[in-house]
């Protein structure tokens, strides 16, 4: 072995090393706002079942004392409460290390994610003021839409309250690459559990841009249309759920799977567990743009570090050139929300 690669190869073994002989695991709270909803609903579903999870907190303007002592029934150690209300809110952020955010209207055929912005946008910076006040440490997993724009609202609210800390704010973007992983393996007829596809951008529409030329397993089988069909499919993939639902709402299921992920690799990554990497829309430097999606390295205080997008192919490097003005604009359009109202 090459001394470099051995130099890596020690270094990576005593990461690992000094993770799994660390103190016990630590206690985590996490915190749903929106949990009586279509994705709150399995999202603490699943939390419940996530072993570093010590204490859930289910809050909801409505229902979740119903769905509280549904969860909490299950034989796992996190202890679950539920919130309901104005008055509860403090309550449910206190001690919060994670708190995810699917709370808001979801799309219904004809609309884009943008046009949630009006009900939203003020739910989001309600929420975020709460969270500035009563957790400022936690981080923080946006799933409302439209999170392009969310996400800055966020960012404006923290930054007004004293509190913001571009580490620990993340957009959530998983399910826009489980869905890369899912029709990639279908299509490259691969094994879809050791596949991976890094989508980068931002969360609607053209905006979403999955790199299936870093895809791995690579494959050759694929043709430039074939790609191109992909990319369209994974930008899509949010509007086929909401046509195939007629109306009764938008991806829950799948949502709350990917925001589990999502949410546990934070909670790894607090508790120090080398190598976390998830793709997330959060503050960037890798384009000009002020927040982006790419791959993102977890640690012990959120984002440790913002990967770059890598090698692009040519139709990648137009789709990235075509994002920018409609991601750029929805970016604004929530940072001029928060300040102006
Ligand atoms: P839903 O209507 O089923 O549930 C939303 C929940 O939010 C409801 O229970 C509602 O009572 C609650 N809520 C409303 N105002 C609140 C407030 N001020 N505080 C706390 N809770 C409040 O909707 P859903 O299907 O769960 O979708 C929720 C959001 O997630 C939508 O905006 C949707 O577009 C978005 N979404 C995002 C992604 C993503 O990939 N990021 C994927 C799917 C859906
Ligand atoms: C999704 O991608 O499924 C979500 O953003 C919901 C939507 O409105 O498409």
């Amino acid at each position: 072995m090459r001394p470099s690669l051995l130099r890596t190869a020690s270094q990576h073994l005593r990461r690992r090393r000094d993770y799994s002989s660390s103190a016990a695991q630590p206690e985590r709270k996490v915190a749903i706002l929106g949990a009586a909803g279509g994705i709150g609903q399995p999202l603490a579903l699943l939390m419940k079942l996530n072993p570093l999870v010590s204490s859930l907190s289910l809050y909801d303007i409505a229902g979740t004392p119903g769905v509280a002592a549904d969860v909490s029934h299950i034989n796992t150690p996190a202890l679950v409460k539920g919130f309901m209300g104005d008055d509860q809110l403090a309550e449910a952020l206190q001690g919060a290390d994670v708190v995810i955010i699917p709370a808001g209207v979801p799309r219904k055929p004809g609309m884009t994610r943008d046009d949630l912005f009006k009900i939203n946008a003020g739910i989001v910076k309600g929420l975020c003021t709460a969270i500035a006040k009563h957790c400022p440490n936690a981080l923080v997993n946006m799933i409302s839409n439209p999170v392009n724009s969310t996400v800055p609202i966020a960012a404006e609210v923290f930054k007004k309250a004293g509190t913001f800390d571009e580490k620990k704010l993340f957009g959530v973007t998983t399910l826009d690459v489980v869905r890369a992983k899912t029709f990639y393996a279908g299509k490259a007829n691969v094994p879809v559990t050791g596949v991976n596809v890094p989508v980068v951008g931002g969360h609607a529409g053209i905006t979403i841009l999955p790199l299936f030329s870093q895809a791995t397993p690579a494959s050759n089988a694929l043709s430039h249309e074939d790609l191109k069909a992909l990319t369209k499919r994974t930008q899509d993939g949010g509007t086929e759920v909401v046509e195939a639902k007629a109306g009764k709402g938008s991806a829950t299921l799948s949502m709350a799977y990917a925001g589990a992920v999502f949410g546990d690799a934070c909670l790894k990554g607090l508790n120090g567990v080398p190598d976390i990497v998830e793709c997330s829309f959060v503050q960037s430097t890798v384009t000009d743009l002020p927040f982006f999606a790419s791959k993102v390295r977890l640690g012990r205080n959120g984002v440790e570090e913002v990967m770059g997008l890598g090698e692009l192919s040519a139709f990648e490097k137009e789709g990235l050139e075509s994002l920018k003005s409609e991601l750029m604009s929805s970016i604004v359009k929530g940072v001029m929300f928060a300040r102006e109202s």
